[in-house]
């Protein structure tokens, strides 16, 4: 998506070979319009897929999940990574261990919002080792629900991922994907060829 990787460009900053810092509109501060036009994109690329929820994860999945969930017409559930003082329902649970901050997380949804009637998309900011992912994959299958697909904004694809998401027959569309950050750069695959003139 041109206009996600314009931004990256001008407003991300490799903090190493293995982290991009993008605080600016998507993990802290907020880009509405750029949300609005990621939200579209994920809408357009799932719309023959019947979806009926988004599932994400707290925090920074939320604000392209809701978009999507905007143009999709449908809810949009987080999980939570801590226990929640009225979240006391019955749980759908997994546990996600992040390589990058070396701890493990019991992130949980409440049964009332899935179930297996639901046709789910998966939504979340940054796809790396795709621990959580895989988390999300493991409460919506608990529930009895399908995961139609997997939306990822930023990929890291040096990272196993994606390979861990689709060797399990998962659909994953990123909307910029990225091959490496070495040397202080980043660089895209970029799968649409342009035309060389
Ligand atoms: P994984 O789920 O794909 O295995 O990712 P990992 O454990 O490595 O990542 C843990 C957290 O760090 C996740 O956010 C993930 O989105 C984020 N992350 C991973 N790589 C990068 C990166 O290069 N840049 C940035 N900015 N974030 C990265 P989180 O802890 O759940 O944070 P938040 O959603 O509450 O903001």
């Amino acid at each position: 998506m041109r206009l996600l990787e314009e931004k990256i460009i001008s407003e991300g900053r490799v903090l190493s070979d293995q982290v991009l810092k993008v605080d600016s509109f998507l993990n802290h501060q907020i880009d509405p319009f750029l949300m609005k036009e990621i939200g579209k994109e994920f809408a357009a690329r799932f719309a023959n897929e019947g979806i009926t929820k988004i599932v994400t994860i707290e925090s920074s999945g939320i604000a392209p999940a809701v978009m999507a969930g905007l143009y999709l017409n449908v809810p949009v559930v987080f999980a939570r990574k801590r226990k929640s003082l009225t979240l006391t329902d019955d749980l759908l649970t997994a546990s996600v261990h992040s390589f990058t901050k070396k701890e493990t997380n019991e992130i949980s949804i409440s049964k009332k919002y899935l179930d297996e009637a639901d046709r789910v998309l998966i939504i979340d900011d940054f796809l790396a080792n795709g621990q959580a992912a895989l988390g999300l994959v493991e409460i919506v299958q608990q529930s009895g629900a399908m995961v139609l697909g997997i939306g990822i904004v930023i990929e890291k694809a040096f990272q196993q991922g994606s390979e861990k998401l689709k060797e399990r027959g998962l659909r994953v569309e990123s909307l910029a994907r990225i091959a490496s950050l070495a040397n202080g750069q980043v660089q895209f695959i970029n799968e649409n060829v342009e035309e060389l003139v």
